[in-house]
Parts: C-alpha cells; sequence; structure tokens
C-alpha cells in the first residue's frame, strides 16, 4: 500500500488485496463519509474532483489533446467519459486509486442513451411504444451491458421537449408532449439505476434547460421564452426526472434568459434544487463553460465562478474549474465553501455507486465477454423494436405482406449493417447485426423469393452525401444503373418494399436539417418505382418526423421505422409479415411541409382561430395562403393490423370540486380480425382560464391488449394534478369553469364531454 493512502485507509478498512475490502454496511453514512473524507482533502483535490475530462475513444465534442493517465495520477480528474472496454477503465481505476494520495476512485461516463451493444430503438422511436414497462426494461438492458464495460454514468434519459423536427436531437428524446416525456424520462431513469447494483448505473437527465427550443430547428441555437411557458411546458419533464431520484444533471448549452443555462442560477439553484429538491450533482455539457465567452457573457475567469455558484458541480471538458477556481477562491469571486459543496456532491455520487465499497465494482472483465449482446438482451430488444414501428398508411390492407410470391427489397437502406443502431450508438458493433436483407431473406427461407436492389444514392450530389456520413457509409453507386437495376426487379416482384430516407446520422447532435423531405436521389427512385404500378410498402428510416406528403398520396403503404437498433431487420420482419400487429404511435406531429415548423398538437388557440381539419383558406384568421394548419399526421397517431371502435366518453359526474375525482369511462372494441394492442389517450382543456391554456393537454393514456371482437371499457380518474397549471405567477392553480375532456386514438380523433369545476 502507498503511504500516501494511509489517510483513506482509515476510512474504508484497506485489505491489501484490493485496498477497498469493506462492504457497505461497514462504511459510515453518506453524509458522515463524505465529511470526512473532504476534512482530509487539500483545495486542489477538492476541485480535482469537479474535474471532467474525455478518454478520447469516442468524439462526442471538440477533440482534447489530454495526457489523461498523468491528470488522473495528479488527482485533476473526478471522472471521465468516452473511454473504451473494461480493461482500458480498470487501468485508470487503479491509477487513481493507487496513485492519489486519498486514492478517489473516478466515474466512468458515456452516451448509453438506446442501449449498448444490444441497440435499442432510438429514444424517440421508443417513446412510440408508449409501453413504460418496456422502456424500463430497455434501460435496465443497456444499464447491465454499459457496467460490463466498466461505465457507471449514462448520459441519459433527454427529455427536452421539442416542438421543431428540422433540430436533429428530437430523435434522442421523446417528443413534443410533456406529460408523456416525463412518464419516459422517469422509466429511464428506473431502469438504469435500479438500486445502484454492480448492473445499474447513474442516469443524468438533460440537457438542462430548454435545449429542444433553439430557435429555428438549430443546433446550439439560441432559446428565450417566458417563464409560464417554461413552467406548463417544457419544465415539467425535468422536473418529473428529479422527482424520479435522478442522479444527476447535465446543463444545456443554451442561453435561458439571456444567461448561459451552465452559468444559470435561477435555473439551477432556485428551480432545480430549492424548488424540485433535487439533491444529485450537475455536470455542464462539452465545453460550454468555455462557449459562455462565444455567447457573449463574460471572461474565462469570471465564468467559471459563475458557473460554479449557479450550482454547477462538475465541468465537462472546459478545464474551466481545474485551472481558475483556486484563483478565483484568491481573489475573493469564489468561496472555499462553494467548492465544497460541489465536491461534496461528487463524493455522494461515489458513494451512491458503491465506489467507495470497492471502486473495481464495475471492472470485471469477464462480464464484459459474456454479458453484451446476450440472446435475452437481443430478444428484449427485437420485441421493442417492433413495438415501435409506427403504421402511418395502409391502403387496402397491404400489409400484412403474406410470405410467398416474389418481394422485392430495394433501397440504399435495405442491405446496410452500419446505419440501423442509428445515431448515439455508442457501445454498437455492427458486424454482429443483421441487415434488413438478411433478415428477410432469413425469414422468407423456403417460402418466397426476396430479390434486392440498391436503386439510389442518399443524395444526388456525393458531397453532400459524403458530409452526412460520419463513419457510417453507404455505397454510391451510378444513380442511373442502380434506378435501372431497381426497376427491373420490381418489374419481376409482387411487391416493393421500399427502404428509404435519413441515414443515421442525419439526426442526433448537430444534424439539423431545413428540408425534411426524403433526399432527392430517393425520391427520384420511389417517383419511378411508383410508376411501375406495384404495391409499394415504403419503410421510413427517419430520426424525426419528415415530409411525408407526396407518399402518403402515391405509395399505398407507409411504416416508420425510425432507427430501431440492432435487431431492426428482425423486427421489421416480424411486422411486415404479420407476426406481429403494429402499435406504435408517434410523438412527433408530422408535418405536411417544413414552413409548419414548428408544429405541436397542444398549442394555444390564438385569438383568430380556425376550426381543426378544416380544408380552406380563412381571411383575417390564423392560417396559412398554401398549406393548411393540420399535420399530416397528428401527435398519438398510428395504425394497426386490427381496427378499434371508440363508444361514447361518460363521466361519473359532470361536476367536480377541484380537489376532488371524477372518472372518465370509454369503451373501446378490436372491431378487426386480429388480436392487438391499443393506446388510449386522454386530453383536456381548460375551456377559460386566467392565462391562455392549450387546445388540449395529453393528461393520460392506457395501452390495452383486446382479443378480436374484443371490448374493454378504460377508465381515467380525473383529479387536481390534470386540471393544474402554472398561472403567471409561477404557483399551481385550478381555476374553477369548464373544461373539456377528450378521450380517443390519438390527439386529432376524440370523443369529447364537458366537466365542470366548481
Ligand atoms: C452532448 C451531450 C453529450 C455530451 C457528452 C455533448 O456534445 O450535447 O448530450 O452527453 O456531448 O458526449
Amino acid at each position: 500500500m502507498k503511504k500516501t493512502n494511509i489517510a483513506l485507509a482509515a476510512l474504508f478498512l484497506l485489505s491489501p488485496a484490493t485496498g477497498f475490502a469493506a462492504k457497505k454496511k461497514q462504511l459510515p453514512p453518506m453524509s458522515q463519509f463524505v465529511t470526512e473524507l473532504m476534512q482530509k482533502m487539500t483545495l486542489e483535490e477538492k476541485i480535482g474532483q469537479l474535474n471532467l475530462l474525455p478518454g478520447g475513444d469516442l468524439t462526442t465534442g471538440a477533440v482534447m489533446n489530454s495526457p489523461l493517465a498523468e491528470k488522473v495520477g495528479a488527482g485533476e480528474l473526478g471522472a471521465i467519459l468516452n473511454v473504451k472496454g473494461v480493461e482500458k477503465i480498470k487501468n485508470l481505476q487503479e491509477i487513481a486509486v493507487k496513485k492519489t494520495r486519498l486514492g478517489i476512485p473516478l466515474i466512468f461516463g458515456q452516451d448509453v442513451i438506446h442501449g449498448y451493444q444490444t441497440v435499442f430503438p432510438l429514444p424517440l422511436a421508443q417513446a412510440c411504444s408508449w409501453d413504460m414497462a418496456m422502456i424500463e426494461r430497455a434501460a435496465q438492458v443497456a444499464a447491465a451491458e454499459a457496467t460490463a464495460s466498466g461505465i457507471n454514468w449514462v448520459y441519459s434519459p433527454m427529455v427536452d421537449i421539442a416542438l421543431d423536427p428540422r433540430w436533429g436531437r428530437v430523435s434522442e428524446g421523446a417528443g413534443e408532449d410533456p406529460y408523456l416525456t416525463s412518464q419516459v424520462g422517469a422509466a429511464m431513469i428506473r431502469g438504469y439505476q435500479g438500486d445502484y447494483s454492480d448492473h445499474n448505473a447513474m442516469a443524468c437527465v438533460k440537457h438542462y434547460a430548454l435545449y429542444g427550443a433553439s430557435e429555428s430547428g438549430r443546433d446550439y441555437n439560441t432559446v428565450d421564452m417566458s417563464h409560464v411557458r417554461m413552467y406548463n411546458q417544457y419544465f415539467a419533464p425535468y422536473r418529473a426526472a428529479a422527482e424520479a431520484g435522478a442522479g444527476s444533471f447535465m446543463t444545456s448549452f443554451n442561453i435561458v434568459d439571456g444567461i448561459p443555462a451552465t452559468a444559470n442560477k435561477w435555473l439551477i439553484d432556485d428551480v432545480l434544487r430549492k424548488e424540485w429538491k433535487f439533491d444529485g450533482f450537475v455536470v455542464t455539457d462539452y465545453g460550454s463553460i468555455n462557449e459562455m465567452v462565444s455567447h457573449g457573457v463574460g471572461n474565462p475567469l469570471d465564468n467559471t465562478a459563475q458557473a460554479l455558484k449557479a450550482g454547477t458541480d462538475m465541468d465537462m471538458c472546459s478545464e474551466a474549474f481545474v485551472s481558475n477556481l483556486k484563483t478565483c477562491v484568491e481573489k475573493g469571486t469564489v468561496k472555499e465553501s462553494d467548492i465544497e459543496q460541489a465536491c461534496r456532491r461528487v463524493l455522494e455520487a461515489k458513494y451512491k455507486l458503491g465506489l467507495f465499497d470497492n471502486p473495481y465494482r464495475f471492472c470485471d472483465p469477464k462480464r464484459e465477454k459474456t454479458e453484451l449482446y446476450t440472446a435475452t438482451n437481443r430478444s428484449v430488444a427485437r420485441d421493442m423494436a417492433a413495438e415501435t414501428f409506427v403504421l402511418l398508411k395502409n391502403q387496402d390492407n397491404l400489409l400484412p405482406l403474406k410470405k410467398q410470391g416474389t418481394v422485392a427489397l430495394i433501397g440504399p437502406l435495405a442491405d446496410t449493417r452500419n446505419n440501423l443502431p442509428g445515431s448515439w450508438s455508442t457501445g454498437d458493433k455492427p458486424e454482429k447485426y443483421s441487415t434488413l436483407r438478411e433478415a428477410m431473406t432469413r425469414c422468407l427461407d423456403g417460402k418466397a423469393t426476396v430479390l434486392y436492389a440498391q436503386g439510389s444514392n442518399i443524395y444526388l450530389d456525393e458531397k453532400q452525401q459524403k458530409e452526412i456520413e460520419f463513419g457510417r457509409p453507404i455505397e454510391r453507386g451510378n444513380q442511373q444503373q442502380m434506378m435501372d437495376e431497381a426497376l427491373a426487379v420490381a418489374r419481376k416482384s409482387d411487391v416493393v418494399v421500399a427502404c428509404l430516407g435519413e441515414m443515421a446520422e442525419m439526426s442526433g447532435e448537430c444534424a439539423s436539417r431545413s428540408n425534411l423531405e426524403l433526399p432527392d436521389a430517393q425520391m427520384m427512385l420511389l417517383k419511378e418505382l411508383v410508376k411501375t404500378g406495384k404495391p409499394i410498402v415504403l419503410l421510413n428510416f427517419s430520426g424525426r418526423a419528415t415530409v411525408l406528403k407526396w407518399e402518403s398520396e402515391n405509395v399505398n403503404a407507409i411504416m416508420n421505422v425510425w432507427f430501431a437498433g440492432s435487431e431492426t431487420g428482425d423486427a421489421v420482419c416480424d411486422v411486415l409479415f404479420g407476426d406481429k400487429v403494429p402499435t406504435g404511435k408517434t410523438v412527433n406531429s408530422f408535418p405536411q411541409n417544413v414552413g409548419q415548423l414548428p408544429l405541436y398538437y397542444n398549442h394555444m388557440n390564438t385569438g383568430r382561430p380556425v376550426p381543426e381539419g378544416t380544408d380552406r383558406f380563412f381571411k383575417y384568421q390564423s392560417n396559412y395562403l398554401d398549406v393548411r394548419n393540420d399535420p399530416l399526421y397528428p401527435f398519438g397517431y398510428g395504425l394497426s393490423y386490427t381496427t378499434y371502435e371508440y363508444g361514447d366518453l361518460t363521466l361519473s359526474s359532470s361536476k367536480m370540486k377541484a380537489d376532488g375525482k371524477v372518472e372518465a369511462s370509454i369503451t373501446v372494441k378490436n372491431t378487426g380480425l386480429r388480436d392487438g394492442d391499443e393506446i388510449v389517450q386522454l386530453y383536456i382543456r381548460d375551456i377559460s382560464a386566467s392565462i391562455a391554456r392549450p387546445v388540449k393537454e395529453l393528461k393520460g393514456f392506457q395501452r390495452i391488449h383486446l382479443k378480436s371482437g374484443e371490448s374493454k371499457t378504460v377508465k381515467f380518474d380525473i383529479t387536481r394534478s390534470q386540471l393544474e397549471f402554472y398561472g403567471s405567477d409561477l404557483k399551481p392553480v385550478v381555476e374553477p369553469g369548464d373544461f373539456t375532456i377528450m378521450v380517443g386514438p390519438n390527439s386529432r380523433d376524440l370523443k369529447t364531454v364537458k366537466l365542470t369545476v366548481e
């Protein structure tokens, strides 16, 4: 044992073998433990705990040239992100434990946001399942695999409400609705963190706050909104995540009230900590303290002080805390107690993760060999993927396809392996995954013939295609030649399955798009395929709601398959050929064109509203000359292979006291031939209040299973929490008056009834 470790040895009851043999029960309670440890720490050591740097194995921000091992040994780091592989993590942990004076272990973070080696659908797609148990299970699997690779801190869930699919990061969140996003975020947190076993990781809720509201959907752009809107629309999921016990939060890149979120005291200290009682630690986003200067705010020294005093505890990749905090203390702009508070929160996270019990808790190379991409994990991912597909159109019940005849499988996404996982799949191993072509050939073996042609490039322009590859290329060829091949294949077939859309890296960070139509080369191909007169199924790959106006009018069936992860191939076949029935409902409104954006179902009415569903223009009313207001496919929409009929909506009483309870009931019948799951949605509108309220807001949903011909009565309790909103004083209130209660299969086709609150 090194002499310098002696101080901590007294606390940890060190064993000679590991240095950390003490069982949790032998450690003092967290607060006492951390206090005693901090009494032994120098100011530099405390500041070191607040520093987070990249390991360099993955690039998720500006590349940094940091001699990592030296910094660890010098006690200048509290955590590291993006180190790949348990052996490497173990080596770095050993340096922290054996070479630093107090042997404080490191946290290892990574963007594990939709699975690890077993890749689950993008978070946006997961939300389309509306299946919280499944989402929780997927997060559990993700944490189990990540921890098998040494990672104990995952940068997920992202709960930023996003109303504008031009923003590429809509793919990382749960869509446009605060209630649903809150549920999804909480389910993920439960799944990741569990009871902090060695198969659990600490969640990091991001990006606090309002990142999804960046103007014109351009990433990192300005955000400016009223506090009333923050509280009523954007804050709910962050608050729900804090209440779900998330261990950490990440600040966002944008400004809030003109102040970069990372240094916004109101946001972090007043709202997150004091109002919502969040007791974990707050980390900045990548380099965001340094970026304050580009925002035109402050100077490096003052910004460091401002970020810390706002309540930020850990600095990701700015090296501002480690470089400047000591000077700030000397100059009197930061008190040592501010640093201590931040250090305490970081050490508490380490305690919760069990790292003081055993710093090598997540460093078992055997686990990495045996617990990744297991048959069980793959089957969870396959089941989940099938639940996330959204059937947008199914003319004449073209789907499900029969396993017979000849299927033409066409498109640049039909035989790609590396694009299936989607963006932010930092633990993926594409070489292990089946392409759709391989899966379909397996699925139809001996029953039907699959003819394949790539058919087109992604874009006509080579440079444009290269720019969106980011290490996940798709072969480029001669567009005309590929198209001719595809048309020949189509003519020989009974049905065409066209696999078109975005490449993986066309959504995610820094992947904003101003045109959301099918990329030009693929649109050309699709138009020619339609001309063959063969029935066409479009599988739209996307990390966002795209513009499918022409497709909706010209192809027979459309299924949005998002990026569904490692098991995409099999999962698509499960649904396409009817072994499973689609149930997904979109959580991102599909626009008719980009000019409608931002577009979301829970908008305000305006003083000059036009009726929903209208097909005409109204002079001097709130509408466009050249497109109607409605989306192409509304929030909550998705078809099935069976049909459901909704009966009348009734209330147990048409009147209610603000603190009372009323039950809404509706009978739903499966009128089709297949058994299926239906997602029954409850919306509420406050007709007249002291401030303008949305035309409807999701306030509940239930996923029910109905056998063919079966009926079930679905009941929703309506209580105060569903009627409440934040008034202009930012306090929650229920105001007496009339409310419309609405239930239905999506946000458009609703049965309604009036409720009066007394
Ligand atoms: C992203 C975060 C991510 C971080 C670390 C940033 O660029 O905005 O979402 O967690 O990098 O990779």
